[in-house]
Order: structure tokens, then C-alpha cells, then sequence
């Protein structure tokens, strides 16, 4: 049996996480307590990931030292982990001695391998700070639309794509003077140069290793489209220092050194570290991620291992997860929406419910949707009214009639065969639970479970107890001892999720205080002798409660503060002691921080915060609503089709939309259709898509196609239309708020774009339960795909 090596994503240290981000480190929780039950050699290591950029302008922001901020977010982040009952074997950080000597031995070997290269490159800076200016550290007036505060890389106005020497009249926004062009030399890993011994270990290690369909896809997009040499070194105060003549003013990248924390947070652990990290014959290394950290942990992190030629522990299996959705819309952390740890605790409800409600909603494969009714449903409906209502049922019926004592070992008898079959069920779906959860399958795992205590309810039930234990008390008996034994392994079953439900169970199934029960006693009934007196495991969340969360938690954290705020001042109150923010705690957030926070961070995003949130009711079903309200779809005919110079997959397409200018716009078609078969065709355009460059390319857009399969086997099936004019409208049929056809809505962002998904249904194209119709009024049809996303 190999030992299990279990990591988490680093997260940033510089926010309070919120549920979407603790899925991660809770997932990863889950799978290490199942894994030390079956009786792994285990070992979970996480810790806060604390240098770069980021951590250095938060820290200017608010006028302390970057240590400074990260000892106070590091402490926020470890009482919210401690309250959630993360069973870290070491919880560090990134900003120790260990991280910066085990990150220049692994930079030192690649050097000395040949895979670092040196560029020198042209750069802004500010002579005031100096310091060198990322992009979006620079102002300016937008040459294409005349905003004033357009940044480096984009206009968020006009949503140009820029280069930051494209500002007129550029300025630093950290200190408002005008920037100078430099030239900077920075240290490159030659990616290209690895690729080949990174395409052996991954072709072998993500079938072994199971890795996740998105992750295998992603990472197959990022090699296909090629490799490039990518920097690792910044000019930066807060990180790691380059040990290497002639760089001595700068530091290494963050995404180079944060992947590496893994290894030093175990090497704070214990001086045995290579046992773990350089033992790929004896170690499984299994990593949870959130999809957007995919490429880093398949092609960055593998191609600094391998590429400084030593034998470290690899990458086994990946899981990682997909987006949570807070009630209509994101989490976000930088506008401070959704619900965070610290909030968790504040709503008084016990931190077991709320990882029951993340992993039986976990996302795995698709993203899902926060919302307060689903919550209360869930909980009260499967949590309460299955698992609890078994557990205090058969409980109380034990206590009641048969006063707690369960029948002497070996007491078979009457009805034995029922027992039998009974058992053979039961270990059967322990089995295929087991299974599940050997690859993190977690949700699955967990809605499995639930099946099980739903059989033993039906059992329940059927046998009737409450009549038969007057005519037949010793097969009553019986039965309630099995549901008992049944109890217990639903005890065991679930203590990866909720280890204190877990450990109240076990109590009240007569188990001595720290007595600890494993994967190997399932499916076995014996060892219990008598009950303790049943308890209720949970309360019912109450509709007054629901909806009081609701209120509480909608909007920003900056609305929340506020009217907080409010309401001390009505109510006479001193103010700066708004619900849920704990004084004179260490380490606890202040009304001071939750402030700052949200406003510095405003000042650089959209000011879409609060627009469009549905109130709050069923934000799954209103799917169609958000669409109508986000997405601009258009018809467009392709007037002239070229492959695209860079990239072998994709064509640039100009398009006629009705416009006088046009638009152009870049898909991967290629191999899927010929440019013949492209030409003169009208296509659905996103037409309020933020640009985006492909390849080099601008795309102003995307056209709508079906897809289905995957890899060689994918059909592409671009929607046509017929008959309509360019520049025309696809709306959702019925769609009342359309106002004008020719009313543009707001940029939409790709992931927004995305969130929001389309499917072709037996070859009609929809979005929730409404198809989308060309002006005409006609549905969009498929011809290729009849079921699939449409994207
Ligand atoms: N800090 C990153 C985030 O929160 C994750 C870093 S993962 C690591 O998205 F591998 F770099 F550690
Ligand atoms: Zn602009």
C-alpha cells in the first residue's frame, strides 16, 4: 500500500476565503480522513500562499509591512480552517526559510540543467516608486474611446485590448506620475525544451492517475497550442531572491515559487520531507485544485520538477473542481460577494451542515449555484429528514422497547435469511462507496451514502416495528439491531465529511469518549452492547432563519458593512461593531480591513456589482432571466474566412453584422469545416463578448457552435441561419424585456458568458427550458449534434 501524499491549493493570503474557495481544502480534508480510516499512511499539507504583487500593494494599501499582512490573514484564514475542522497535518505558509532554500536548489538545477534563459525586455516605470509597473498598474486616456481611466492591458470602458504604451498620457496608479520605458532583463524556464520529457510523464501518469476530463483537456489545449518559454522572476520586493549574479534586485515569480510551498511546508513539518517528496515509488501525490489552477499543477510545477533532472514525487491523481455561484451570480472575493468562512460561523449554524451542503452539491463536473432555498431544502430534506431521521428512529425504538441493550452476539434465528440479505446490500453499497471515494469522488461518495441511510429508512418502514415488536419481539429485536449496526457504518461512512455528527454518533451508540471506529469494521454487525440515551443530531433551518441569511449576506460586503452600520447608528449603538465583526480578537478581520478591503479593490473592478441579482429565490431556475438580461446574441454573415497565421486549429473570420465596420472574429474550426463551407453563411454571433486575442489575433466575439464527444471523436456543429438580416437579433423565445433590438447590452466576460450555458435538446437549441429563435421566430436547429453544449 503506498502512502498518500495529499495537498490542497495554497490560498492566496491576502482575502478571506469564501465557501466557493473552501472547497478545496475541504475536499481535500475529506479525502485524507478517508484515506487515514482505510488505513493509508497519510500526510495533508496546505498553507497560505504569500508572496508576489498582490501581497505587496495590499500591504502598501494599508500602510504596513507585507509580513505584517500576511501574519494577520494568515491567522484569519487558520481560525476559519480550524472552525471548519480541517485535519491539516501541517498548515504553513509560503514565506519561511525552508520555502526559499528548497525553491533556489530546484531554480539552481534547472539552471544548471540548461533550461533558464535570459530576455531582456522593455518595460514601464515609475521613477518616483521605482519601481517597474505590472500592466494594469497604468492609467491612462484610452486612444480608441477617449476614457480616461483605461489601464495597461485593457480599457474597461470600451474593452479594448491594449499594451500599456498605447495610453495617452499614461500614469502610475500607485503614485500618479508619468512612466518612463526601461529595460529590464528577467530569467526564463524553457518550457519548450521540457515538453518532451513532460509529454512522456503525463501521457503515462494521467491515465494511472485518473485525472479529471477538464483537466486532461486543458492541459492537452495549453501543450497544442504550444509551449512557450514563460518568466520566472519579477522586479518585486516580496519574494524569493534570484540567486544568480547580476539579478540580485529581483525575485522569482510567484506562480514558480507557490507550487514549490507544498514541498517546504512539509519540510517545516518534519527534516524527513524527501521520504514524501522524493519517493514517486513509495508515494501517491494526490492534489485538489480549483479548475483555474489546472495548467500550473500539469505543465508548470511538473516541468520545474522534471526539468532539474532529480526524481521528486509526481503528480498521481488531480482533482479539481469547478466553480460555486452565489445566489445570480459569483462568489467574488475582490467585490466581496457571497458568503465567506468567518461569515459561516456567524450564522450560528454548525460547520458540519455546511460541508454536508458543499459536497452534496460539490462541483465536480459542472458548475453550481449557491442559493439560500437550496440550502434549507437540502439540509432539512436530506440531512435531517434522512440520515438524522434513521439514526434517532431506530435509537429511540431501541431505547424505548428494548431499553438500549442490543440481543447477545450470535443470536440469529427466526428470519436469518433476511439478515442475510440485508448485509449482502449493505456491504455491496459500502463497496461501491468505497470505490467512489478511492478517486475523490466526493460528491458521489456522499449521495451515496445518503442512498444507503434511505435504504435503511425504506427497511424501517417496511418491517414496521412498532406492530411486529408485540408479535414477534425477538425478530423486532433483531432488525433494530441490525439498523443500529447499520447506523454505525453510516457513522463511519460519513466521518470524512462530518467528523463531529460522526463522533456524536458514535457516542450515542455507546462508543467510549476518543474511541475511533474505521473503514475496516463496515459490514461487520457485532461489537456493540448498549446505546446511550438518543439526542437530536441537528435543528430544522426555519424559514425565518433562511430568510433573515438571506438578507443578512445579499450584496457586497461593502453593502453589508454598511448598512450594519445602519443600523447601529439607529438603534444607538456605537458604530464599528457590526454584526458578525468580533472585536479584539487577534487576527480577526476589522471594520477598518472589511472596508478597505472592498473599496480599493471596486476601484479596479467593473462596477456591475449589484445589478441583475434576482432576489434571492431560486436563482437556479432563473437561468433564462440572466441570459436575457447579459447576452447579446446576433445573426452574422461570414464574408471572408483565413487561417490564422499562428495556429493551426483556428480561422479568423470577418464578419458582416450589420454594422458599417464589421467585426472579425477567431474560432477553432479548422478541421471541422472547410472555408467553402463557411463562406456566405449566417451564424450567431456573442456580439457583447469582451474581446480577447487568440493567438495574436483579435476576436471580437464568438460564433455559436453544438458540440459533442471529445478529442478525435468531437462533432462540431456550427448553428446556421437562414433567411434573416445580419446584425438582426437571436433572442430567447418570448423574451419580454428585450427593449429595443437594437440596444447593446453591457460587456460580458467570458466566464460570465460561460455560466450561462446552452444546450442543443434532440436538435433544438436551448437556454434553461427556452429555446433561442432567430428574428423570424424560428427555433435554432442543429444538423450535426442533436445533444450537446453549445458554446
Ligand atoms: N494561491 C493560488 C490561488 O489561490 C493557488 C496556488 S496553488 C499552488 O489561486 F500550487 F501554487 F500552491
Ligand atoms: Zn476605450
Amino acid at each position: 500500500m503506498k502512502k498518500r501524499l495529499i495537498t490542497s491549493a495554497l490560498p492566496y493570503v491576502n482575502n478571506i476565503p469564501h465557501l466557493g474557495n473552501l472547497i478545496q481544502v475541504l475536499s481535500a480534508d475529506v479525502f485524507a480522513r478517508f484515506c487515514r480510516s482505510r488505513g493509508y499512511e497519510t500526510l495533508y499539507v496546505c498553507g497560505t500562499d504569500e508572496y508576489g504583487t498582490a501581497t505587496e500593494t495590499r500591504a502598501r494599501e494599508e500602510g504596513v509591512s507585507p509580513e505584517e499582512l500576511c501574519s494577520r490573514y494568515h491567522a484569519v484564514h487558520t481560525e476559519i480552517y480550524e472552525w471548519f475542522r480541517i485535519s491539516f497535518d501541517k498548515w504553513g505558509r509560503t514565506s519561511t526559510p525552508q520555502q526559499t532554500e528548497i525553491v533556489q536548489s530546484i531554480f539552481l538545477s534547472l539552471h544548471a540543467q540548461g533550461f533558464i534563459r535570459e530576455r531582456t525586455i522593455e518595460q514601464l516605470y515609475s521613477e518616483k516608486s521605482a519601481m517597474f509597473l505590472a500592466d494594469r498598474y497604468v492609467a491612462g486616456t484610452c486612444p480608441k474611446c477617449g476614457y480616461t481611466d483605461a489601464r495597461g492591458d485593457q480599457c474597461e470602458e470600451c474593452g479594448s485590448l491594449l499594451d500599456p504604451t498605447d495610453l495617452i498620457d499614461p500614469r502610475s496608479v500607485m503614485d500618479g506620475t508619468r512612466p518612463v520605458i526601461r529595460e529590464t532583463t528577467h530569467l526564463y524556464i524553457d518550457l519548450p525544451a521540457i515538453l518532451p520529457r513532460l509529454q512522456a510523464w503525463m501521457a503515462e501518469a494521467s491515465e494511472r492517475g485518473r485525472w479529471a476530463r477538464n483537466a486532461i483537456r486543458m492541459t492537452e489545449a495549453w501543450i497544442r497550442d504550444g509551449l512557450k518559454e514563460r518568466a520566472i522572476t519579477r522586479d518585486l520586493k516580496w519574494g524569493i531572491p534570484v540567486p544568480l549574479e547580476g539579478f540580485e534586485d529581483k525575485v522569482f515569480y510567484v506562480w514558480f515559487d507557490a507550487p514549490i510551498g507544498y514541498i517546504s511546508i512539509t519540510a517545516t513539518l518534519t527534516d524527513q520531507w524527501e521520504q514524501w517528496w522524493k519517493n514517486p515509488r513509495e508515494v501517491e501525490l494526490f492534489q485538489f485544485i480549483g479548475k483555474d489552477n489546472i495548467p500550473f499543477h500539469t505543465v508548470i510545477f511538473p516541468s520545474s520538477l522534471l526539468g532539474s533532472g532529480q526524481d521528486w514525487t509526481m503528480l498521481h491523481h488531480m482533482s479539481s473542481s469547478e466553480y460555486l455561484n452565489y445566489e445570480g451570480g459569483q462568489f467574488s472575493k475582490s467585490k466581496g460577494i457571497g458568503v465567506f468562512g468567518t461569515d459561516a460561523r456567524e450564522t450560528g449554524i454548525p460547520a458540519d451542515v455546511w460541508r454536508f451542503y458543499l459536497f452534496y452539491n460539490r462541483p465536480e463536473t459542472s458548475d453550481y449555484t449557491f442559493t439560500w432555498d437550496d440550502f434549507q431544502e437540502k439540509v432539512n430534506g436530506e440531512l435531517i429528514g434522512n440520515l438524522a431521521n434513521l439514526v434517532n428512529r431506530t435509537t429511540t425504538f431501541l431505547t424505548r422497547f428494548f431499553d438500549g441493550a442490543l440481543p447477545p452476539e450470535g443470536a440469529a434465528p427466526a428470519g436469518a435469511h433476511h439478515r442475510q440479505a440485508f448485509w449482502n446490500e449493505v456491504r455491496q453499497r459500502e463497496a461501491e462507496i468505497t470505490e467512489k471515494m478511492e478517486w475523490a469522488g466526493l460528491r458521489d461518495g456522499l449521495r451515496r451514502i445518503f442512498a444507503l441511510s434511505s435504504y435503511g429508512n425504506r427497511v424501517f418502514q417496511a418491517a414496521e416495528p412498532w406492530k411486529t415488536r408485540t408479535t414477534d419481539p425477538e425478530g423486532t429485536h433483531l432488525l433494530l439491531a441490525d439498523l443500529v449496526y447499520l447506523v454505525r457504518d453510516l457513522a463511519i461512512l460519513i466521518e470524512p465529511y462530518l467528523p463531529a455528527t460522526a463522533e456524536r454518533i458514535r457516542l450515542l451508540l455507546g462508543a467510549a469518549p476518543g474511541e475511533s471506529w474505521s473503514w475496516d469494521m463496515l459490514g461487520e454487525p457485532r461489537g456493540l452492547s448498549r446505546i446511550a440515551l438518543p439526542e437530536i443530531l441537528f435543528e430544522q433551518l426555519s424559514d425565518e432563519l433562511i430568510q433573515e441569511l438571506r438578507d443578512r449576506f445579499s450584496g457586497s460586503q461593502a453593502d453589508r458593512a454598511r448598512r450594519a452600520l445602519e443600523a447601529d447608528a439607529a438603534s444607538g449603538a456605537k458604530p464599528g461593531s457590526p454584526k458578525g465583526v468580533r472585536d479584539g480578537k487577534p487576527g480577526a478581520k476589522s471594520d477598518k480591513n472589511r472596508k478597505d478591503h472592498t473599496v480599493s479593490e471596486n476601484t479596479v473592478s467593473e462596477n456591475t456589482v449589484n445589478e441583475n441579482r434576482p432576489d434571492g429565490n431560486a436563482a437556479n431556475e432563473k437561468i433564462e432571466d440572466r441570459f436575457a438580461e447579459k447576452v447579446e446574441l446576433r445573426a452574422a454573415k461570414i464574408i471572408e474566412v483565413e487561417q490564422h497565421p499562428e495556429a493551426d486549429k483556428l480561422y479568423i473570420e470577418r464578419l458582416d453584422d450589420g454594422t458599417p465596420e464589421g467585426r472579425t472574429i477567431v474560432s477553432g474550426l479548422r478541421g471541422h469545416y472547410t472555408p467553402e463551407e463557411l463562406l456566405g453563411k449566417t451564424i450567431v454571433v456573442v456580439a457583447n463578448l469582451k474581446p480577447a486575442k487568440l493567438r495574436g489575433v483579435k476576436s471580437e466575439g464568438m460564433l455559436l457552435a453544438a458540440s459533442s464527444g471529445e478529442g478525435d471523436q468531437e462533432i462540431v456543429d456550427v448553428l446556421f441561419l437562414e433567411g434573416v438580416e445580419p446584425g438582426s437579433r437571436v433572442l430567447l423565445q418570448g423574451q419580454e424585456r428585450q427593449a429595443s433590438p437594437e440596444e447593446s447590452l453591457k460587456r460580458l466576460k467570458a466566464d460570465d458568458f460561460f455560466a450561462l450555458p446552452i444546450r442543443a435538446s434532440g436538435g433544438t437549441v436551448f437556454v434553461g427550458e427556452t429555446p433561442l429563435v432567430d428574428a423570424g421566430g424560428n427555433p435554432l436547429k442543429t444538423l450535426r449534434v442533436s445533444d450537446g453544449a453549445v458554446g
